[in-house]
């Protein structure tokens, strides 16, 4: 049997966008209208009006933390303005997780942008961090005596590669220099970010925040051992993995690091060529371990290894997002079950690990793939709104109700 801390942290999360629905004035949302998403979010789960509902939900199923996003475009619809209402919808939101006996961790950019930012030439632009810091600073005030775990930017490289580099997301460019600049300026906000909400706690003199980024890092594994393969790998696991991480800890602004882990890239390389090198993945048909219905390669090793990895930092770790999307909710628990023996392992051999996140609570809106991935411990209708708790959800409960694993 495995046991985990007594004060571990166990839950899901989810983002504003994916979930709340009617996220009407934000890049995303104009994005779809325009045609461009293979479906638009719409309603989402109506988790906006919901969310009570929701977190009744999550305290049935014994989680003691859940991870939200607040919208910017909500709270700063135009330039400037902040609306108090939405303002006090998030507090709200936060006081109702309290209200459970569930701790909040509260990311402030989940991908989506205001219009009025994204019009300016959104994080390409040097002033996106003032704006960025601006926005932060106007929200912690507001729930700082509610909320202690902050995540500035959720996976900015991520971002960085979807909408700059490979042109799948808003605002669609394929440009090395553009994204070089986003990457740059997503590390100087969340530093500002950072010193803004300490400073601002040290003010109200409340106990020192949390402040973290939720970072994707990924498994890079060659399929077979060749110099072009294994140069690919040192020099992804270098850019993708660590480098912000080397920033962010240089300036000291990393509290815990945020973890998002989902699968690994196979790499087998062709010719020399610099994309190939920091993009290119296998494409021979490898059928050795099971995949979610994405098509991503279920790899709880990879995990292991890059959780060891992380441990040089010197701050606690924090699964922020973990999940599987598919229709057989056998394979989610198995997902589940192996990565949590995965942090289990990497834990028994020192790395230091605050909490586990599920992603997500509910089934939702998955951004250019649309609502056909299904990552939810519960099921939504989307006819209904309907939510329905999965099988895996319930094993999952019984893991967070007893911080052991058989
Ligand atoms: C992560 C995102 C999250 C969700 C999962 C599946 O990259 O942070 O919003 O889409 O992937």
């Amino acid at each position: 049997m495995i046991t985990f801390p007594k004060d571990f942290f166990w839950g899901a999360a989810t983002s504003a966008h994916q979930v709340e629905g009617d996220n009407c004035n934000c890049d995303w949302w104009e994005w779809e209208m325009q045609g461009a998403a293979r479906e638009k979010s719409g309603k989402a789960c109506r988790h906006y009006e919901y969310y009570q509902e929701d977190f009744d939900i999550a305290q049935s199923l014994n989680h003691n933390c859940h991870r939200i996003s607040v919208e910017w475009s909500r709270i700063e619809p135009h330039e400037g303005e902040f609306c108090d209402a939405q303002i006090s919808h998030y507090r709200e939101v936060v006081s109702a997780l309290r209200q459970r006996g569930i701790e909040p961790v509260v990311t402030l950019h989940h991908f989506t942008n205001p219009l009025w930012f994204s019009r300016k030439g959104g994080w390409e632009q040097k002033s996106s961090r003032a704006y960025f810091v601006r926005y932060a600073r106007r929200i912690a005030e507001a729930l700082c005596d509610k909320v202690s775990f902050w995540a500035t930017i959720n996976e900015p490289l991520i971002y960085v590669y979807e909408a700059y580099l490979i042109g799948a997301w808003p605002p669609q460019k394929k440009s090395l220099s553009a994204a070089h600049k986003v990457a740059h300026n997503f590390s100087c906000a969340h530093i500002q970010a950072y010193k803004a909400i300490h400073a601002l706690y040290a003010q109200k003199k409340l106990p020192a925040p949390k402040v973290s980024i939720a970072h994707n890092i990924r498994a890079f594994v060659p399929c077979r051992d060749s110099l072009k393969n294994r140069l690919a790998c040192y020099l992804r696991n270098k850019y993708f993995n660590f480098s912000i991480l080397d920033t962010l800890a240089r300036h000291h602004s990393l509290d815990f690091i945020g973890i998002n882990y989902y699968s690994r890239d196979l790499i087998d390389l062709g010719p020399w060529d610099i994309s190939g090198i920091l993009m290119g993945t296998c494409k021979k048909h490898h059928d050795i371990l099971p995949k979610n219905s994405l098509g991503w390669e279920i790899y709880p090793q990879g995990f292991y290894d890059l959780l060891i990895r992380l441990k040089k930092y010197n701050v606690p770790l924090f699964v922020l997002e973990n999940g599987a999307c598919t229709d057989d909710d056998a394979l989610r628990w198995d997902f589940i079950y192996g990565h949590l023996k995965a942090l289990s392992s990497a834990m028994q051999q020192g790395v230091k690990v605050q909490g586990y996140l599920y992603w997500s609570l509910v089934d939702n809106f998955e951004w250019d793939k649309g609502f056909g991935p299904r990552f939810g411990l519960v099921e939504i209708d989307y006819r209904t709104f309907e939510r329905r708790i999965r099988l895996s959800a319930k094993r999952f409960a019984a893991v967070c109700k007893s911080g052991t694993l058989e």
